[in-house]
């Protein structure tokens, strides 16, 4: 299938797009400019080179509609997106992006009706609230949301106009809520940390983890096959499903790092204080209507990041501009 990925440069896309060239799907990469870092990081330069793509602004009228027109595309997988801090400094902004912009994607494939077979969204599990506000997990997909940012609400907003579309047009959409995704170019975002402590064990740099608590943390391959096994598979209804990864304390999470290297007993550390969203939530849903979709131990996912970053750096290629 041709797919148009919005936020194909970013680090979701470029996994996704390694994950739909491999099962032999034509992807289109949409994006606002052409940054090639992250791909660079999953794909040969043949392979970039070769990636049709389509320069835009989601949020711009009608711009996905004719990207999706002139490239013939049977599917979206919708990625583009601002996150958490960029929303909560500018949320004008935020909801022009993350709001405007998937409304526009899902008024593309209205328009285009029965051509395009199934939307896939990035929601977010940070539609959910604090802990504190609900019992012990793990949380089913449908539970009171009741999320504390912008960014939240904004998912939540979208996964509401995916499931209108659905019954008012017909739009096939499914849209899928990761936690803590890590991997190699994850650089931007609230939980980018986990992910820097790893890059910054690479370089036997110290890092501290600004936050402590709870999360669930999940590998970026696993989450490109949830995505794409979403797009392909008998569609199951407009619904939005939990992900889940591995589901630990930071505490954990530096253990298991300290095991795949143990240097990491010494130069990674971390703070306590929980994200304020609830981290204990149920794949039940996604495993039973798409699964199975089993997850990569996390010493197992924290061993392959560790050993791309290494690769990165012996060849002089490691980008460390998030790190400041
Ligand atoms: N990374 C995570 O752990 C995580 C967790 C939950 C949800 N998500 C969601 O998954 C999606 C992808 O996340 P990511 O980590 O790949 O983010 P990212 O920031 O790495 O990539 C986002 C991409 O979207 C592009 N983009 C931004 N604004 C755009 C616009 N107006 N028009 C076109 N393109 C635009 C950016 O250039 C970038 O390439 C986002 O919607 C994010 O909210 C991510």
């Amino acid at each position: 299938m041709r797919v148009l990925v919005t936020g194909g440069y970013g680090f979701f896309g470029a996994w996704i797009v390694r994950e739909l060239l491999g099962q032999g799907h034509e992807p289109v990469l949409f994006d606002l400019d052409q940054n090639p870092r992250r791909l660079e990081i999953v794909l040969t330069a043949e392979q970039i080179s070769s990636l049709p793509f389509h320069q835009g602004d989601v949020s711009a009228p009608g711009a996905v509609l004719r990207a999706c027109r002139e490239h013939g595309v049977g599917g979206i997988i919708h990625l583009a997106g601002l996150q958490v801090p960029t929303c909560r400094a500018r949320p004008i902004d935020g909801a022009r992006v993350n709001v405007l912009g998937t409304l526009e994607v899902l008024e593309a494939a209205r328009q285009l009706g029965e051509s395009i077979d199934r939307v896939v969204l990035a929601s977010s599990a940070a539609v959910f609230g604090p802990p504190s506000i609900y019992p012990a997990g793990p949380l089913p997909d449908d539970v009171r949301l009741s999320p504390g940012t912008h960014y939240g609400w904004y998912k939540l907003c979208n996964e509401g106009n995916a499931r209108v579309y659905g019954t008012d047009h017909g739009v096939k959409t499914v849209a899928l809520r990761p936690w803590t995704v890590y991997g190699p170019g994850r650089d931007v975002g609230m939980t980018s940390e986990p992910t820097r402590a790893v890059k910054c064990l690479a370089l036997e740099r110290p890092y501290k983890i600004s936050y402590g608590g709870v999360q669930d943390l999940q590998f970026m391959p696993d989450v490109a096959k949830a995505f794409t096994r979403c797009l392909c598979a008998p569609w199951k209804g407009p619904k939005a499903y939990n992900l889940r990864g591995t589901v630990v304390d930071i505490g954990q999470f530096h253990q298991t790092l300290a095991q795949v290297d143990p240097r990491a007993g010494s130069l990674i550390s971390h703070g306590d204080s929980q994200l304020q969203i609830a981290p204990d939530l149920s794949d039940a849903s996604l495993q039973s209507d798409y699964g199975p979709l089993p997850p990569t131990p996390l010493a197992e996912g924290l061993s392959a990041t560790l050993r791309i970053f290494r690769d990165l750096l012996a060849k002089g290629q490691l980008d460390t501009s998030d790190l400041g």
